[in-house]
């Protein structure tokens, strides 16, 4: 089955074209096209998304994308006024995108695409709008389903990209282990997130207030680095620990012992501030706090990961989300499973494949469409659509 996949959910406008085909227990995937449109350079001058400016850069830049992975050949498609009609009272919020869409489906043939998979939660819902009313309007002119897609489940089955092949093949998924556990770190999101199977998950933990990715920004924004904060301050964090240089900063470890598996990160973003305040921050200084702040991070998410294991028996843990991009993070993964549980397979996504991308989208959406097969009537976005429940 070939997957158009839509993702819009923040600040990046993604599409891509995967091939999907197996069961739920070993499906396979081939990455045909993928392209991502990212509006870092338009947040940048606020030091954190807007979601209206989102939502309008999405609306500029969905079609460019579009055109980026999607090739048809053959004679142009010609919309029936009532095709024409439908696109334009679903578009009626987004300005002249359906104008714009109406005039680029009928510019091509039509695209040899079985279904659409977009994501309709969780994410900031103007910005999720864009992406679900796009898919549904190619969905009625090229006559192919539409199937909504939970954001999270995609960071979850990011990992099943291998992450040596160049051409962005699936790894073989008949190897992983069952049940898997999940530690989701991203902008929006820290979550624990237990499962049986690829298609069936129950959250066990989460941040009471902000998530890592979002600590990783403030504290960025406090020490006066460039968005998003969290590549900055793990080159600043790996700079101090090259230099060989001691650190005294002890920061607080936000609710290690707290017997649950719950997360808190603002108090540790508070502590930053706290200490940054009313001084001048040498560049040198800087890299001492960025290493401190990282490694409390890391220690927090390993102590309860590691409590997520024993308590699951978890097989597989898989670490995804843009946070998972950090190496000294993954760094510490890799110590923890290496000397405490060495019978558990760990996973990460491709680098490229932490932070948001539509690949992830289309190979959740293929396993939703094995397992439920038929699509809704129709979609809503749901910003805060919580992974183990159903869509509202
Ligand atoms: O998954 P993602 O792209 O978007 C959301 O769904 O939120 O995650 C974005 C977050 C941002 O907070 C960003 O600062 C963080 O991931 N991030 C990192 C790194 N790369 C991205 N945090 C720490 N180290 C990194 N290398
Ligand atoms: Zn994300």
């Amino acid at each position: 089955m070939r997957i158009l996949a839509i993702e819009t959910s923040c600040d990046e406008t993604a599409a891509s074209v995967i091939d999907a085909q197996g069961s739920i227990a070993s499906p396979s995937f081939s990455v045909i096209a993928q392209a991502v449109h990212s509006q870092i350079e338009a947040h940048r001058p606020y030091g954190g998304v807007y979601p209206n400016l989102a939502k309008r850069e999405h609306a500029v830049n969905i079609i460019p994308i579009l055109n980026q992975v999607i090739s048809a050949e053959g004679s142009v498609v010609s919309l029936s006024q009532e095709q024409k009609e439908k696109i334009i009272e679903l578009l009626n919020r987004e300005g002249t995108l359906a104008q714009e869409i109406i005039v680029y489906v009928e510019s091509m043939a039509n695209p040899a695409v079985d279904a659409i998979c977009v994501t309709s939660g969780p994410g900031l819902e103007p910005a999720l709008w864009v992406g679900i009313r796009t898919a549904q309007a190619l969905g009625i002119a090229w006559n192919i389903p539409v199937y909504p897609v939970n954001h999270m489940e995609g960071h979850v089955l990011s990992v099943l990209v291998d992450t040596a092949t160049q051409n962005m093949q699936s790894i073989e998924t008949a190897t992983v282990k069952f049940p898997l556990l999940s530690l989701l770190i991203s902008g929006g999101h820290t979550e624990l997130v237990a499962g049986a199977s690829f298609v069936d998950y129950e959250k066990i933990g989460e941040t009471r207030d902000d998530a890592v990715g979002e600590a990783f920004d403030k504290v960025a924004r406090i020490l006066e680095l460039s968005y998003p904060g969290g590549p900055e301050i793990g080159k600043l964090a790996q700079q101090f620990r090259d230099s060989g240089k001691q650190s005294d900063i002890k920061f607080p470890r936000p609710m290690i012992n707290s017997g649950d598996l719950d997360f808190s990160f603002s108090g540790l973003k508070t502590a930053v501030l706290y200490y940054a305040k009313d001084r001048d921050v040498s560049d040198e200084e800087k890299q001492e706090i960025a290493c401190a702040f990282e490694n409390v991070v890391a220690e927090v998410l390993v102590a309860k990961t590691k409590a997520a294991l024993l308590k699951t028996g978890a097989q597989t843990l898989i670490v995804a989300g843009g946070v998972a991009a950090n190496t000294y993070i993954r760094q510490e993964f890799e110590k923890l499973i290496a000397a405490e549980f060495s019978s558990v397979q760990l996973l990460f996504p491709r680098k490229e494949l932490a932070t948001d991308n539509s690949v992830m989208i289309g190979i959740a959406g293929y396993l939703e469409i094995v397992k439920n097969g038929q699509a809704p009537i129709d979609i809503i976005a749901d910003g805060n659509w919580s992974l183990g429940s159903k869509n509202a």
